[in-house]
């Protein structure tokens, strides 16, 4: 399968994506075409030219509505062949035509144990609330934010004088275990997303 990922930032998952698609023993079943950012300059883009993928940037400020900006990403999509879009820190919300046009093949990992802690401020809202776990979710994206199946979740403990940056560190750390893992059962057909958005398991 194809995959197009879309990021806006460091691009630690793309890495692990990157690596892992091309990892033979990981039979993964896909391979990263493009990769679309929708800032410039940005960490991640770097990475996908050293890896030699094809990079994109659409910028959001180009366009006068999400729409627009979105239809845009679809070309840039559709023009490379995607079957399979991996959101890795991409931090805009798509539209619902986006979402339901890549319905079933569109998937976004989130740094918390969903539905506990949807939205931006993740790392923060947990330590606000002084859980002792939290964890990460890789899930099929809906139009409602942070919703939609769950594909696959890791745990990691909070630790008591844990800051933002530290919990964020140990939450990425398992989302660059379990990403790949989820691009995996969606690539080689084992998870399917019905209509009612329960997923079907083929073992
Ligand atoms: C990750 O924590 C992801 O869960 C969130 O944004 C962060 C992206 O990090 N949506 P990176 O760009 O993959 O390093």
């Amino acid at each position: 399968k194809k995959v197009g990922v879309l990021i806006s930032g460091s691009g630690t998952n793309l890495q692990s994506l990157i690596d892992a698609t091309r990892d033979p023993l990981q039979h993964i079943g896909a391979e990263i075409v493009i990769v679309i950012s929708n800032k410039p300059n940005v960490e991640g883009l770097k990475r996908a030219e050293k890896a030699g993928i094809k990079t994109v940037v659409v910028k959001h400020t180009d366009y006068p509505s999400r729409e627009e900006f979105d239809a845009a990403i679809t070309v840039e999509l559709l023009t490379a062949g995607v079957d399979i879009v991996c959101l890795a820190g991409f931090m805009r919300i798509l539209s619902n035509t986006f979402v339901h046009l890549w319905r079933g093949d569109l998937i976004n990992v989130h740094p918390s144990l969903l539905p506990s802690f949807k939205g931006a401020h993740a790392h923060e809202d947990v330590l606000a609330a002084g859980v002792r776990i939290s964890g990460c979710t890789v899930h099929f994206v809906e139009t409602d934010i942070d919703s939609g199946a769950i594909i696959e979740q890791a745990a990691v403990p909070v630790l008591p004088n844990d800051t933002i940056e530290s919990l964020q560190e140990r939450v990425k750390m398992a989302e660059h275990r379990i990403f790949p893992l989820a691009l995996k059962y969606l690539a080689t057909e084992r998870i399917h997303l019905n209509d009612d958005n329960s997923i079907t398991w083929n073992y």
